[in-house]
């Protein structure tokens, strides 16, 4: 995997989770910004996905991670942020295609659906498969003029 920043953000859905999955990013020789939230408090995953969203657009060559119970919420949020394609994945095939057709620059994850085991699997393929480009930027460019 080449060093990259990651953004990470979350809600109360998995804390210790959430710490492991960034203990393994950093492992792997990422840096990881974690943009919150930061306990088991209840939060709205919304604030977190578009923040990470936000970074992600704002940082140009960095990527996002974010995870809620589903992964569902906030990776909708997340998509809500012109320029993000966030991708809610639950192995690695859907994680590397996701790169590879859809280009994804944020990776969704469900804490209470998908094993810490899994999602590690899923990291490493996000995190090392490229965009293929060729016939999917056309569709990748259309995606992001959907406003
Ligand atoms: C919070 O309980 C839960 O709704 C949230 O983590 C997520 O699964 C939403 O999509």
């Amino acid at each position: 995997m080449s060093i990259q920043k990651i953004f990470l953000g979350n809600d109360h859905a998995g804390p210790k989770y959430v710490q492991e999955i960034k203990t393994y990013l950093e492992s792997k020789g990422f840096e990881v910004e974690h943009l919150g939230s930061f306990g088991d408090e209840s939060v709205d995953y919304p604030d977190f996905g578009e923040k990470v969203g936000r970074a992600v657009v704002g940082n140009e060559g960095t990527k996002g991670v974010v995870i809620c119970g589903t992964g569902i919420g906030i990776s909708i949020a997340a998509n809500k942020v012109r320029g993000i394609i966030a991708a809610n994945c639950r192995d690695e095939q859907m994680a590397e295609l996701s790169r590879q057709h859809n280009n994804a620059n944020v990776l969704g994850l469900g804490a209470r659906f998908v094993s810490l085991e899994t999602a590690k699997k899923i990291l490493d393929a996000f995190f090392s498969t490229d965009f293929e480009g060729g016939r999917h930027e056309r569709r990748v460019d259309k995606l992001l003029k959907i406003i």
